[in-house]
C-alpha cells in the first residue's frame, strides 16, 4: 500500500467514530424542556405527557389542586381554557396541543404568549379517541389578536 494511501485510511479510520459521536451527540442534543401543571386526578392530562415524551420533549410535571394560578400568570384567555396547562420555551401551552404543533411555534417563534386547543376535543393527543371530528389549535396572545394556528 503507498503511504498516502495508508495516511489517507489512518485518517478516515480516525474520522468515522467522529463522525458517529458527532450524530448521537446531536440526537441527544438538549431537548426542550416542558414543564406541565395538571391536577393529579386528570388521566387525559397524563395521556398528553406520553404524547409530548415520545415527540422527544423533556417533560416536568407539577400536580396541583388548582390551575387557575398557572393560567391567569400565563395569560391565557378563559374561553381558551383546557384541562392542564404547560410552558416550553417561553411559550404557554394550554390543552392537548399536537407536539408538531409545539416545534413549529418554537421554530417560527411568533410574537404571541402560546397555543391553546381550548376544552378537550376527542381527537387531540391525549383524548385519542379517533372519532374523525375536527379541532383547532389557537394562537392567543398575538398583537393581531388571536387566530387559528393550525386545523386538525
Ligand atoms: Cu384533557
Ligand atoms: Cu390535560
Amino acid at each position: 500500500m503507498k503511504p498516502f494511501a495508508r495516511a489517507l485510511l489512518f485518517a478516515l479510520a480516525l474520522l468515522v467514530p467522529t463522525v458517529t459521536q458527532l450524530a448521537v451527540a446531536q440526537a441527544q442534543a438538549a431537548p426542550d424542556r416542558v414543564e406541565v401543571w395538571k391536577s393529579p386526578s386528570c388521566g387525559c392530562c397524563g395521556g398528553w405527557v406520553d404524547h409530548m415524551r415520545a415527540a422527544g420533549f423533556a417533560v416536568t410535571v407539577h400536580e396541583v389542586d388548582d390551575l387557575e394560578p398557572v393560567k391567569r400568570s400565563g395569560g391565557v384567555p378563559e374561553a381558551l381554557g383546557s384541562c392542564h396547562t404547560a410552558l416550553v420555551d417561553g411559550y404557554v401551552i394550554e390543552g392537548h396541543v399536537p407536539a408538531g404543533d409545539v416545534r413549529r411555534l418554537l421554530s417560527e417563534r411568533p410574537a404571541a404568549r402560546g397555543l391553546s386547543v381550548p376544552g378537550m376535543p376527542m381527537d387531540a393527543p391525549g383524548m385519542d379517541m379517533a372519532t374523525g371530528e375536527p379541532y383547532e389549535t389557537i394562537l392567543f396572545g398575538a398583537s393581531g389578536g388571536d387566530r387559528v394556528f393550525a386545523r386538525h
